[in-house]
């Protein structure tokens, strides 16, 4: 059929063409925007699950919704190697510009603060070149928000940027992705500032995304943090839903599926977003014809599964070292056809498999975790952060 009018949308954080079986979630943060903006008491929200299940997507759509609302909207994505202040700064910009507070006066003091909290970053011994440069043009605020302690300079600059919106009855949201690279320091700040500001009633809310093991991330940090944030696991489509998300967009396009195609499409994406619209992607492009049939879903298949190969798992897979690949591999073999289902294995089997201790197994192991490539859910077991993963290792 006509690859113009595609409407598939395969990819990182690519919007989808329909956003199916997300409703709950859409509806109830629509409750938690109306609470806040009211001053009352509010979990801030964590959304968790594997690659490719619609965390940014979902995320980015709940930016949205609070921008509707007219809230002052930021999004940062966490990295390993970076610290939290200058992306939220930037964040905060945004969202103090969104605001768009009428009295000039009260948003420069906060954008003076926003400046300050900015550049302390790199010490006040900085010489002037080393100093970053927000983009902020009013002078950096003093004594406020750059002591240099992460955790006190937070508290302080979300109260300010919470007292803005909370003077036009708005309010602030922080939008943070692949928030399980933020750093220890980093975590344990912003728990502490999202747990000070919680207590205060000012509009501010920190929603987060990142993989599975994100709550026991934040936990280690603070024990609270499970009363603090209130958790979404977000994960693949139930059948009717991802045949909503085929058939809806396919609709807007006078085509459609047979039922079978349907069956078949669900068999192969196993009801995962990301391949949901890799494979809706391909048979559409495949397809001679509407409706599309179980023929052009098994002609498609390979040819599905080679871009899925390249893009969505080899992209990872190349991040690993020779030594890593090893260990992703005994991983898939001592899963065996159990590795989707069940979702885990034990560090001890994959040692056994390798038949080394599992000791000399760690420093693999660690930086497989660190690459954000496995995950350990409990103690002593390790799964793919990547659906479909060990298939993939044992089908190369
Ligand atoms: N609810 C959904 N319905 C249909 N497609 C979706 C949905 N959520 C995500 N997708 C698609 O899945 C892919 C991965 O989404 P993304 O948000 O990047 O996942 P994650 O951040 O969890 O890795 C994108 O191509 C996106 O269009
Ligand atoms: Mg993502």
């Amino acid at each position: 059929m006509d690859p113009i009018r595609n409407p598939y949308a395969p990819g990182a954080g690519q919007r989808p063409p329909e956003l199916a079986g997300r409703d709950e979630q859409l509806r109830a943060f629509d409750v938690v925007l109306e609470r806040v903006a009211r001053g009352r008491p509010e979990r801030s929200l964590v959304l968790t699950g594997l690659r490719g299940v619609g965390k940014t997507v979902l995320l980015n759509a709940l930016r949205s919704q609070a921008v509707r609302k007219g809230w002052g909207t930021g999004k940062l994505e966490a990295r390993p190697d970076q610290h939290l202040r200058r992306p939220l700064s930037s964040a905060l910009h945004q969202a103090v510009r969104e605001l768009a507070h009428p009295e000039t006066d009260q948003s420069d003091h906060v954008l003076g603060v926003l400046r300050a909290f900015a550049q302390r970053e790199a010490g006040p011994q900085a010489k002037l070149r080393d100093q970053w440069s927000p983009g902020i043009d009013v002078p950096a605020a003093r004594g406020r928000a750059d002591s240099g302690d992460i955790e006190i300079d937070l508290v302080e600059l979300l109260t300010d940027v919470g007292g803005l919106a909370a003077d036009l009855g708005k309010g602030v949201g922080v939008f943070l992705d692949e928030m399980q690279d933020l750093g220890p320091d980093d975590v344990s700040a912003l728990c502490a500032a999202c747990h000070e500001i919680s207590q205060t009633g000012l509009p501010v809310i920190v929603v987060g995304a990142g993989l599975p093991h994100l709550p026991a991330v934040l936990s280690a940090s603070k024990s609270y943090s499970e009363r603090l944030f209130s958790y979404q696991r977000i994960d693949r489509l139930d059948r009717a839903e991802a045949d909503r998300a085929l058939t809806a967009p396919a609709g807007e396009e006078e085509a459609t599926f047979t039922d079978d195609a349907l069956t078949a499409m669900y068999d192969a994406t196993g009801g995962y977003p990301y391949f949901v619209q890799a494979y809706g992607k391909t048979v559409w492009d495949v397809a001679p014809r509407s409706p599309i049939t179980v023929d052009d879903v098994a002609v498609a298949a390979p040819e599905a599964e080679r871009e899925l190969a390249v893009g969505f798992f080899g992209s990872r897979f190349e991040r690993a070292t020779p030594g890593e690949r090893e260990y992703l591999h005994a991983m898939a073999d001592a899963a065996g056809d159990e590795v989707d289902a069940v979702g885990s294995v034990p560090t001890a089997d994959v040692a056994a498999v390798l038949g080394k201790k599992p000791q000399s197994l760690s420093p693999a192991r660690d930086s497989l975790l660190k690459k954000g490539l496995i995950y350990s859910g409990e103690r002593g077991r390790i799964a793919f952060t990547v659906p479909h993963f060990g298939r993939f290792l044992r089908s190369r």
